[in-house]
């Protein structure tokens, strides 16, 4: 097998080449090259400094995921660093697309490092449930600092190289071409002694020893963020470690920290996620040719919280929306608020005041709905009513251009039967957006029975570009997302009748991690969604509440009463309400343990997922995931519900929902799926 790294000499420098698709991922033979590579340096006299350099999109993007939990296969990370930076000549990195995780490793194991201005850095690491575990943790503080190596390895994101090189990340930026400047770069600093090692520096790690409140101060500023994981806390625990000297110990620190880590479960749910989001993306039974159809403009109906939300997410990629409304107020009020949205995203530094005239300026409002006809892809975002949105469909079929894809954003309707209204059901989709969709990930991709297969592939590579992660849905009442909401909600409903309370049953989902609760899920949404509107009919919990007023936060009363800062208080009204409901039904008030919650709550999410996928409507259990971490804040840690289930065991999962069937009554049944599963000791995610 020929090795991915390559070596010539451009006169008395030893050019190395990695060439590893599509990322430059550091597997053991990219690996073994590096150390060969660098021998070879050492053992030829005539050549007197080495460029690293990577062919294809980008600088190497970190260890190579696929490696993890199989045997090691030696030389090891870290010490492909050390023998970078131990060699006797100078090493200059040359760095272009993304110098990630072991990347940026490698990068600071080098004497030098030059970068194009496009290059980003990052050590996302922790976004794996790792630390850099090759020295990161240690040479990142000494070039970087210690506040923005913190930042960094906790954070996961990437820095440009405007940014890297203020930091002294970067010895120089380069424009034009990468290897010729690398190159004059290597012939400017060959004979320079001694050579400028990472891991011997000192100066930023003293300006940290002289605030020793640091580390303590970004502990608590970030614990919300943090909350659950362990890895963030492994990766400051490191960084603290670089503090100390010598670098030798500290380095085994950090090795133990990441081997700690990369045994945890979190480490796995985390990889596992990495590969779930990007195989999403790939739809089955479709032809592997099918080209996207071209999508230069789009159409928009409505411009409520939805449709707002959703122009913005082409605008900013720079795709002009045509927004239609009925009535002028209405319209304005939308556009109004996306403007004042864009605004404070500027007034955070996160756009320029110029990009936010740019977006405004590609958005085009109108009452004329005959305005949508030269759009290419047209999504209608009104009320959640099927005669409304069949309405719209066939007014859309008259006057869109053909070619044109209609997409509804409905959140449970039958996009079949919305497809129907029209002559073209092949280029109907649905397109369900999660609220405040200008900055939610997830997008549900519904494929219709009737749905063509390029329709499909433009809805998936336009995700993409709008920054989206989407996650094809077959046509069933809610999806994916919704419709695995519907039992956690029955039965958290049944179990405030039963003797438990709206605290007691969002605790034990924050506990677990989500980021609320069914009832604070409620309050901030608004209790009378989906409300009848008639307060003397009153024939659930949720109906008396709306009917008294209590909406949720937005009235400061809901199922918890708020003060004026939204800092929620169990409410003695809200009991009072349930104590009630409970005495007109005749159910007996017992104590609800947590553990029942959780099998009444979280194991029948697990037995809808496994009838969606039985039944077809997710491609992938790893798709449900996907949904559940995009979509409502499952911990990623866990790895979303489907993964989760595996972990637990679904031997587990099965009997805990035998201990509650009989208390679930006629509202649960259990999918057969789960149960063969189950039987014979198989998982849904493997
Ligand atoms: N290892 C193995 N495969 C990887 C990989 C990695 N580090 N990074 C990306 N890939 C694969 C992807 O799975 C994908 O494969 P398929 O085409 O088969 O689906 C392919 O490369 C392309 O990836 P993307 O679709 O993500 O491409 P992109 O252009 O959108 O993004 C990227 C490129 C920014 C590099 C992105 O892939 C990325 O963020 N990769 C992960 C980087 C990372 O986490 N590095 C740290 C690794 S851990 C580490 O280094 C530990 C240590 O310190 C010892």
């Amino acid at each position: 097998m020929t090795s991915p790294i390559s070596t010539h000499k451009h006169h008395d420098i030893l050019v190395v080449t990695s060439n590893n698709p599509p990322v430059n991922a550091l597997g053991a033979a990219v690996r073994q090259g590096l150390v060969a590579a660098i021998e070879q340096a050492e053992g030829d006299a005539s050549v007197k400094a080495v460029v690293i350099r990577c062919e294809g999109q980008t600088f190497f993007a970190g260890a190579d995921i696929t490696e993890f939990g199989k045997p090691p296969v030696m030389p090891w990370l870290p010490e492909v660093v050390d023998r970078i930076e131990n060699c006797s000549k100078p090493v200059v990195a040359a760095i272009h697309g993304t110098a990630l995780g072991g990347g940026l490793e490698i990068a600071l194991g080098c004497h030098y490092r030059v970068a194009v201005s496009s290059a980003r850095f990052g050590v996302p690491e922790v976004k794996l449930g790792l630390l850099p575990g090759a020295g990161g943790t240690q040479r990142l503080p000494r070039v970087a600092g210690v506040p923005k190596a913190l930042e960094m390895v906790t954070g996961g994101g990437m820095i440009g190289a405007k940014e890297a090189s203020d930091l002294g990340l970067i010895d120089r930026l380069i424009e034009g071409d990468l290897q010729q400047h690398a190159v004059a770069y290597a012939e400017e600093v060959k004979d320079i002694r001694p050579l400028p090692k990472s891991s011997e520096r000192d100066d930023k790690l003293a300006e940290a020893r002289a605030n020793p409140g640091l580390f303590d101060d970004f502990r608590k500023a970030n614990a919300r963020k943090f909350r659950g994981f362990e890895a963030p806390e492994a990766n400051i625990k490191a960084v603290e470690a670089a503090l100390a000297k010598p670098y030798a110990q500290r380095v085994l620190d950090e090795r133990n920290l990441f081997m700690g880590l990369m045994a945890g479960s979190q480490a796995r749910a985390q990889q596992y996620f990495f590969f779930a989001e990007r195989k999403a993306s790939k739809i089955e039974g479709i032809p592997d040719d099918t080209r996207p159809r071209d999508i230069t403009n789009v159409g928009v109906i409505g411009a409520g919280t939805m449709g707002g939300g959703i122009s913005m997410n082409f605008l900013s990629a720079g795709i002009p929306v045509t927004i239609v409304e009925m009535a002028q107020d209405a319209l304005d009020r939308g556009t109004g608020t996306m403007r004042k949205n864009y605004e404070a995203t500027a007034a955070k530094g996160r756009m320029t005041p110029e990009q936010v005239e740019q977006a405004m300026g590609a958005l085009t409002p109108t009452l004329d709905f005959a305005a949508l006809a030269d759009c290419d892809l047209i999504i209608e975002a009104v009320f959640e009513t099927m005669e409304i949105k069949q309405e719209i469909f066939t007014k859309l079929d008259a006057i869109a251009k053909p070619g044109a894809i209609l997409a509804s954003n409905t959140s449970y309707l039958n996009v079949d039967e919305i497809a129907a209204s029209t002559s073209r059901p092949q280029d109907v989709v649905g397109l369900h957006f999660f609220s405040p969709a200008n900055i939610m990930k997830l997008l549900e991709v519904v494929r219709g029975a009737k749905t063509a297969p390029d329709v499909l592939v433009t809805a998936m590579a336009l995700a993409k570009k709008i920054k989206k992660v989407a996650v094809v849905a077959g046509v069933c009442h809610g999806f994916i997302g919704n419709r695995m909401l519907m039992p956690r909600q029955v039965e958290a409903t049944k179990l405030l009748l039963e003797g438990a309370t709206p605290d007691q049953i969002d605790r034990v989902h924050v506990e677990f991690g989500m980021p609320m609760g069914p009832f604070q899920m409620a309050d901030l949404a608004g209790v009378d969604i989906g409300w009848h509107r008639d307060v003397n009919r009153i024939e659930n919990i949720r109906d008396a509440l709306a009917a008294e007023g209590r909406w949720g936060q937005k009235k400061n009363a809901g199922f918890y009463d708020y003060d004026d800062k939204r800092r929620p208080s169990p409410s003695a009204r809200v009991q009072e309400i349930i104590d009630d409901f409970r005495t007109k039904e005749g159910v007996e008030k017992r104590e609800i343990s947590d553990q029942e919650i959780v099998e009444r709550t979280l194991y029948t999410m697990v037995n809808e997922g496994a009838k969606i996928l039985e039944e077809g409507m997710a491609q992938r259990a790893s798709d449900i995931d996907v949904v559940w971490i995009y979509g409502y804040g499952w911990p990623v840690y866990r790895g979303g519900p489907m993964f989760w289930a595996d972990t637990e065991g679904l031997d587990k999962i099965v009997a805990g929902l035998k201990n509650q069937e009989a208390r679930m009554g006629s509202d649960f049944s259990f999918s057969q799926l789960l149960l063969d599963k189950a039987g014979a000791g198989e998982k849904f995610t493997r």
